[in-house]
Protein backbone atom coordinates (compact mmCIF):
# COMPACT_ATOMS: atom_id res chain seq x y z
CA UNK A 1 0.00 0.00 0.00
CA UNK A 2 2.45 2.51 1.04
CA UNK A 3 4.83 1.32 -2.06
CA UNK A 4 1.71 2.01 -4.14
CA UNK A 5 1.68 5.90 -2.43
CA UNK A 6 5.40 6.30 -3.82
CA UNK A 7 4.79 5.21 -6.82
CA UNK A 8 2.04 6.97 -7.39
CA UNK A 9 3.82 10.44 -6.28
CA UNK A 10 6.59 9.29 -8.43
CA UNK A 11 4.53 9.56 -11.22
CA UNK A 12 2.62 12.69 -10.27
CA UNK A 13 5.92 14.23 -9.74
CA UNK A 14 7.36 13.68 -12.98
CA UNK A 15 4.16 14.79 -14.15
CA UNK A 16 4.21 17.79 -12.70
CA UNK A 17 8.09 18.66 -14.33
CA UNK A 18 6.41 17.86 -17.74
CA UNK A 19 3.90 20.53 -16.87
CA UNK A 20 6.39 23.22 -16.14
CA UNK A 21 8.55 21.91 -18.78
CA UNK A 22 6.11 23.24 -20.82
CA UNK A 23 3.83 26.07 -18.99
CA UNK A 24 3.84 29.67 -19.55
CA UNK A 25 2.50 31.06 -16.42
CA UNK A 26 1.48 33.93 -18.19
CA UNK A 27 -0.29 31.93 -21.09
CA UNK A 28 -1.66 28.82 -18.47
CA UNK A 29 -4.38 28.38 -21.61
CA UNK A 30 -1.86 27.04 -24.37
CA UNK A 31 -1.18 24.15 -22.32
CA UNK A 32 -3.41 21.92 -23.23
CA UNK A 33 -5.38 19.73 -20.75
CA UNK A 34 -5.11 22.88 -18.06
CA UNK A 35 -7.96 24.08 -16.26
CA UNK A 36 -7.95 26.49 -13.75
CA UNK A 37 -10.17 26.47 -10.65
CA UNK A 38 -9.01 29.25 -8.89
CA UNK A 39 -6.34 31.76 -8.13
CA UNK A 40 -5.16 33.10 -4.57
CA UNK A 41 -2.70 36.14 -4.04
CA UNK A 42 -0.24 33.52 -4.18
CA UNK A 43 -0.76 30.19 -5.84
CA UNK A 44 -3.15 29.02 -8.26
CA UNK A 45 -5.41 26.33 -8.40
CA UNK A 46 -5.08 23.90 -11.18
CA UNK A 47 -7.00 20.74 -12.31
CA UNK A 48 -4.97 18.53 -15.42
CA UNK A 49 -7.48 16.69 -17.43
CA UNK A 50 -5.21 13.33 -17.19
CA UNK A 51 -4.85 13.86 -13.58
CA UNK A 52 -8.65 13.39 -12.79
CA UNK A 53 -10.00 13.92 -9.12
CA UNK A 54 -7.03 16.03 -7.99
CA UNK A 55 -6.48 19.61 -7.65
CA UNK A 56 -2.76 20.89 -7.54
CA UNK A 57 -1.83 24.15 -6.27
CA UNK A 58 0.65 25.93 -7.53
CA UNK A 59 3.21 28.13 -5.87
CA UNK A 60 6.50 29.65 -7.64
CA UNK A 61 8.65 32.85 -6.03
CA UNK A 62 11.65 30.20 -4.12
CA UNK A 63 15.00 31.41 -4.31
CA UNK A 64 15.98 27.92 -4.49
CA UNK A 65 15.38 24.42 -3.78
CA UNK A 66 16.37 24.57 0.33
CA UNK A 67 13.14 27.58 0.50
CA UNK A 68 10.98 25.49 -1.19
CA UNK A 69 11.81 22.65 0.76
CA UNK A 70 11.50 24.85 4.21
CA UNK A 71 7.77 26.00 2.81
CA UNK A 72 6.69 22.33 2.19
CA UNK A 73 7.69 21.29 5.81
CA UNK A 74 6.02 24.52 7.37
CA UNK A 75 2.97 23.60 5.36
CA UNK A 76 2.81 19.79 6.62
CA UNK A 77 3.63 21.19 10.06
CA UNK A 78 0.78 23.19 9.33
CA UNK A 79 -1.73 20.83 8.39
CA UNK A 80 -1.02 19.02 12.07
CA UNK A 81 -1.07 21.68 13.67
CA UNK A 82 -5.02 22.37 12.79
CA UNK A 83 -5.79 18.88 12.71
CA UNK A 84 -4.42 18.81 15.99
CA UNK A 85 -7.05 20.89 17.30
CA UNK A 86 -10.07 18.56 16.06
CA UNK A 87 -10.39 20.58 13.00
CA UNK A 88 -9.95 18.22 9.99
CA UNK A 89 -7.91 19.49 6.77
CA UNK A 90 -7.96 17.49 3.46
CA UNK A 91 -5.27 15.44 2.75
CA UNK A 92 -2.71 17.70 1.19
CA UNK A 93 0.87 16.14 -0.31
CA UNK A 94 3.76 18.83 -0.46
CA UNK A 95 5.41 18.12 -3.81
CA UNK A 96 9.15 20.02 -4.83
CA UNK A 97 9.14 19.80 -8.91
CA UNK A 98 12.89 21.02 -9.74
CA UNK A 99 13.01 22.47 -13.30
CA UNK A 100 16.24 23.18 -15.59
CA UNK A 101 17.82 26.53 -15.35
CA UNK A 102 15.02 27.84 -12.90
CA UNK A 103 14.05 27.60 -9.27
CA UNK A 104 11.86 25.17 -8.09
CA UNK A 105 8.25 25.34 -7.55
CA UNK A 106 6.12 23.27 -4.84
CA UNK A 107 2.86 21.80 -5.60
CA UNK A 108 0.28 21.09 -3.14
CA UNK A 109 -1.68 18.23 -3.75
CA UNK A 110 -5.35 17.52 -2.70
CA UNK A 111 -8.45 15.95 -3.76
CA UNK A 112 -10.86 17.65 -5.37
CA UNK A 113 -13.60 18.05 -3.34
CA UNK A 114 -17.63 19.07 -4.45
CA UNK A 115 -17.92 22.58 -5.19
CA UNK A 116 -21.26 22.95 -4.47
CA UNK A 117 -20.40 21.88 -0.87
CA UNK A 118 -17.76 24.77 -0.11
CA UNK A 119 -19.05 27.18 2.12
CA UNK A 120 -19.39 30.07 -0.28
CA UNK A 121 -21.42 28.01 -2.50
CA UNK A 122 -23.38 26.87 0.26
CA UNK A 123 -23.68 30.69 1.45
CA UNK A 124 -24.99 31.92 -1.61
CA UNK A 125 -27.52 28.73 -2.42
CA UNK A 126 -28.80 27.19 0.85
CA UNK A 127 -31.95 28.61 2.98
CA UNK A 128 -31.69 31.28 5.71
CA UNK A 129 -31.32 28.21 8.47
CA UNK A 130 -28.69 26.20 6.64
CA UNK A 131 -26.29 29.06 6.37
CA UNK A 132 -26.62 30.01 10.01
CA UNK A 133 -25.70 26.82 10.62
CA UNK A 134 -22.53 26.54 8.38
CA UNK A 135 -21.33 30.12 9.92
CA UNK A 136 -21.35 28.86 13.42
CA UNK A 137 -19.59 25.13 11.77
CA UNK A 138 -16.99 27.42 10.39
CA UNK A 139 -16.73 30.04 13.12
CA UNK A 140 -16.40 26.90 15.69
CA UNK A 141 -13.85 25.79 13.98
CA UNK A 142 -11.75 28.76 13.82
CA UNK A 143 -12.07 29.18 17.45
CA UNK A 144 -10.88 25.70 17.89
CA UNK A 145 -7.82 26.16 16.02
CA UNK A 146 -7.30 28.90 18.36
CA UNK A 147 -8.15 27.23 21.62
CA UNK A 148 -6.75 23.93 20.96
CA UNK A 149 -4.21 23.43 18.48
CA UNK A 150 -1.00 22.02 19.56
CA UNK A 151 0.71 24.79 18.25
CA UNK A 152 0.27 29.08 17.33
CA UNK A 153 -1.66 28.46 14.47
CA UNK A 154 -4.88 30.67 12.74
CA UNK A 155 -6.62 29.92 9.56
CA UNK A 156 -8.12 32.19 7.03
CA UNK A 157 -11.74 31.68 8.08
CA UNK A 158 -13.34 32.83 4.24
CA UNK A 159 -16.33 30.97 3.61
CA UNK A 160 -14.29 29.17 0.71
CA UNK A 161 -11.99 27.76 2.53
CA UNK A 162 -14.09 25.02 3.79
CA UNK A 163 -15.81 22.00 2.42
CA UNK A 164 -18.98 20.88 4.16
CA UNK A 165 -19.28 17.03 3.72
CA UNK A 166 -22.97 16.17 3.05
CA UNK A 167 -25.12 14.79 6.12
CA UNK A 168 -22.63 15.51 8.86
CA UNK A 169 -23.05 17.68 12.36
CA UNK A 170 -18.75 17.81 12.77
CA UNK A 171 -16.71 20.41 12.14
CA UNK A 172 -16.06 21.44 8.43
CA UNK A 173 -12.64 20.53 6.15
CA UNK A 174 -9.90 23.40 5.70
CA UNK A 175 -9.03 23.39 2.15
CA UNK A 176 -6.65 26.13 2.58
CA UNK A 177 -3.45 25.87 3.89
CA UNK A 178 -1.28 27.40 1.08
CA UNK A 179 0.13 30.30 3.91
CA UNK A 180 0.78 28.81 6.95
CA UNK A 181 -0.39 30.77 9.54
CA UNK A 182 2.00 30.03 12.04
CA UNK A 183 4.00 31.81 15.10
CA UNK A 184 7.07 30.22 16.93
CA UNK A 185 8.18 31.94 19.73
CA UNK A 186 5.78 34.81 19.16
CA UNK A 187 6.82 35.19 15.50
CA UNK A 188 5.52 34.21 12.00
CA UNK A 189 7.33 31.26 11.00
CA UNK A 190 6.50 31.95 7.15
CA UNK A 191 9.56 33.25 5.61
CA UNK A 192 8.14 36.44 4.27
CA UNK A 193 9.95 36.19 0.96
CA UNK A 194 8.37 34.04 -0.41
CA UNK A 195 5.03 36.45 -0.48
CA UNK A 196 7.20 39.47 -1.40
CA UNK A 197 8.25 37.71 -4.34
CA UNK A 198 4.99 38.24 -5.61
CA UNK A 199 5.46 42.08 -4.91
CA UNK A 200 6.29 44.05 -8.12
CA UNK A 201 9.76 44.56 -7.78
CA UNK A 202 9.99 48.48 -6.67
CA UNK A 203 7.89 47.75 -3.85
CA UNK A 204 9.66 44.79 -2.31
CA UNK A 205 12.03 46.92 -0.16
CA UNK A 206 9.67 49.24 0.90
CA UNK A 207 7.37 46.02 2.42
CA UNK A 208 10.47 44.69 3.48
CA UNK A 209 11.81 47.26 5.95
CA UNK A 210 7.93 48.11 7.03
CA UNK A 211 7.21 44.14 7.71
CA UNK A 212 4.29 44.49 5.43
CA UNK A 213 3.83 41.04 5.32
CA UNK A 214 4.22 39.17 8.95
CA UNK A 215 2.15 42.28 10.33
CA UNK A 216 -0.61 41.25 7.54
CA UNK A 217 -0.70 37.86 8.74
CA UNK A 218 -1.17 38.75 12.38
CA UNK A 219 -4.72 40.03 11.69
CA UNK A 220 -5.45 36.51 10.91
CA UNK A 221 -4.93 35.75 14.34
CA UNK A 222 -7.62 37.92 15.49
CA UNK A 223 -11.08 36.94 15.57
CA UNK A 224 -12.75 39.93 15.11
CA UNK A 225 -10.60 41.26 12.05
CA UNK A 226 -10.55 37.53 10.27
CA UNK A 227 -14.70 37.55 10.71
CA UNK A 228 -15.00 40.97 9.05
CA UNK A 229 -12.71 39.79 6.35
CA UNK A 230 -15.33 36.93 5.98
CA UNK A 231 -18.14 39.00 6.35
CA UNK A 232 -16.65 41.56 3.49
CA UNK A 233 -17.01 38.78 0.71
CA UNK A 234 -20.69 38.74 0.90
CA UNK A 235 -20.16 41.67 -0.89
CA UNK A 236 -18.10 39.85 -3.59
CA UNK A 237 -20.02 36.33 -3.60
CA UNK A 238 -23.43 38.85 -4.57
CA UNK A 239 -25.29 38.00 -0.86
CA UNK A 240 -24.83 41.31 1.12
CA UNK A 241 -28.05 40.70 1.66
CA UNK A 242 -27.23 38.00 3.81
CA UNK A 243 -24.37 40.14 6.20
CA UNK A 244 -27.05 41.37 8.51
CA UNK A 245 -27.91 38.10 9.57
CA UNK A 246 -24.55 36.81 9.33
CA UNK A 247 -23.60 40.08 11.74
CA UNK A 248 -25.81 38.67 14.47
CA UNK A 249 -24.37 35.28 14.78
CA UNK A 250 -20.77 36.53 14.05
CA UNK A 251 -20.98 39.43 17.09
CA UNK A 252 -22.64 36.46 19.23
CA UNK A 253 -19.43 34.47 18.72
CA UNK A 254 -17.36 37.42 19.32
CA UNK A 255 -18.81 38.36 22.72
CA UNK A 256 -16.93 35.86 24.82
CA UNK A 257 -13.84 36.73 23.06
CA UNK A 258 -14.24 40.53 24.48
CA UNK A 259 -13.97 41.86 21.09
CA UNK A 260 -16.23 44.96 20.15
CA UNK A 261 -19.06 44.05 18.11
CA UNK A 262 -19.11 44.34 14.28
CA UNK A 263 -21.26 47.02 12.43
CA UNK A 264 -22.56 46.92 8.87
CA UNK A 265 -20.62 49.90 8.39
CA UNK A 266 -17.03 48.21 9.10
CA UNK A 267 -18.13 45.44 6.85
CA UNK A 268 -18.70 47.58 4.25
CA UNK A 269 -16.29 50.35 4.62
CA UNK A 270 -13.32 46.71 5.03
CA UNK A 271 -15.12 45.27 1.64
CA UNK A 272 -15.01 48.81 -0.13
CA UNK A 273 -11.11 49.22 0.85
CA UNK A 274 -9.84 45.78 0.02
CA UNK A 275 -11.69 45.65 -3.35
CA UNK A 276 -9.54 48.90 -3.85
CA UNK A 277 -6.12 47.50 -2.33
CA UNK A 278 -6.15 44.09 -4.36
CA UNK A 279 -7.33 45.64 -7.47
CA UNK A 280 -4.41 47.73 -7.34
CA UNK A 281 -2.36 44.63 -6.45
CA UNK A 282 -3.70 43.12 -9.50
CA UNK A 283 -2.88 46.34 -11.79
CA UNK A 284 0.57 46.12 -10.59
CA UNK A 285 1.45 42.88 -10.82
CA UNK A 286 -0.17 42.90 -14.71
CA UNK A 287 2.17 46.23 -15.33
CA UNK A 288 5.82 43.82 -13.54
CA UNK A 289 4.52 41.25 -16.07
CA UNK A 290 4.10 43.30 -18.76
CA UNK A 291 7.75 44.73 -18.13
CA UNK A 292 9.12 41.03 -17.56
CA UNK A 293 7.94 39.88 -20.49
CA UNK A 294 9.12 42.43 -23.12
CA UNK A 295 12.47 42.27 -21.37
CA UNK A 296 12.70 38.65 -21.80
CA UNK A 297 13.24 37.69 -18.54
CA UNK A 298 9.88 35.46 -17.98
CA UNK A 299 6.92 35.18 -15.56
CA UNK A 300 6.38 32.69 -12.77
CA UNK A 301 3.33 33.70 -11.76
CA UNK A 302 -0.58 32.91 -13.38
CA UNK A 303 -2.43 35.56 -12.37
CA UNK A 304 -6.32 36.12 -12.76
CA UNK A 305 -7.93 37.53 -15.62
CA UNK A 306 -10.44 40.21 -14.90
CA UNK A 307 -11.84 39.89 -11.32
CA UNK A 308 -14.82 41.16 -10.42
CA UNK A 309 -15.27 43.42 -6.97
N1 LIG B 1 -9.37 20.45 -2.69
C1 LIG B 1 -10.16 21.28 -3.39
N2 LIG B 1 -11.16 20.78 -4.15
C2 LIG B 1 -11.96 21.57 -4.89
N3 LIG B 1 -11.83 22.92 -4.94
C3 LIG B 1 -10.85 23.49 -4.22
C4 LIG B 1 -9.96 22.70 -3.40
N4 LIG B 1 -9.09 23.52 -2.80
C5 LIG B 1 -9.41 24.76 -3.21
N5 LIG B 1 -10.46 24.76 -4.06
C6 LIG B 1 -11.09 25.94 -4.70
O1 LIG B 1 -10.08 26.87 -5.07
C7 LIG B 1 -10.21 28.08 -4.31
C8 LIG B 1 -8.84 28.62 -3.90
O2 LIG B 1 -8.17 27.66 -3.11
P1 LIG B 1 -7.43 28.03 -1.75
O3 LIG B 1 -8.40 28.69 -0.85
O4 LIG B 1 -6.73 26.83 -1.26
O5 LIG B 1 -6.33 29.01 -2.22
P2 LIG B 1 -6.25 30.58 -2.23
O6 LIG B 1 -7.30 31.23 -1.43
O7 LIG B 1 -6.10 30.86 -3.65
O8 LIG B 1 -4.91 30.65 -1.47
P3 LIG B 1 -3.83 31.70 -1.18
O9 LIG B 1 -4.34 33.05 -1.56
O10 LIG B 1 -3.65 31.51 0.28
O11 LIG B 1 -2.68 31.23 -2.00
C9 LIG B 1 -11.08 27.69 -3.12
O12 LIG B 1 -11.78 28.78 -2.61
C10 LIG B 1 -11.99 26.64 -3.71
O13 LIG B 1 -13.08 27.23 -4.38
MG1 LIG C 1 -8.69 30.62 -0.06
Amino acid sequence: MAEQAGADAGSLARRLADLEEGLAPARPEATPGLRILGYGEVSAVLVLADVPGLVLKRMSGFADQRAAETYGELVTDYVAAVRSAGVPVVETEVLVVRRTGRTPVTYLVQPEVAGDRIGHSIMRTADDAAHETLLHRVLDAVLAVREKAAEDVAVDAQLSNWYLAPDTSGPPTLLDVGTPFLRRGGRQAMDAEIILSTAPAPLRPVFRRLGTVHAYFEDYFEPRTAAVDLLGNYHKEGRPDRIDAALEVVNQWLEPLGASPITRRDVDRYYRSDARLLGFWLQARRAERAVRLRTGRGYDFILPGRVRR
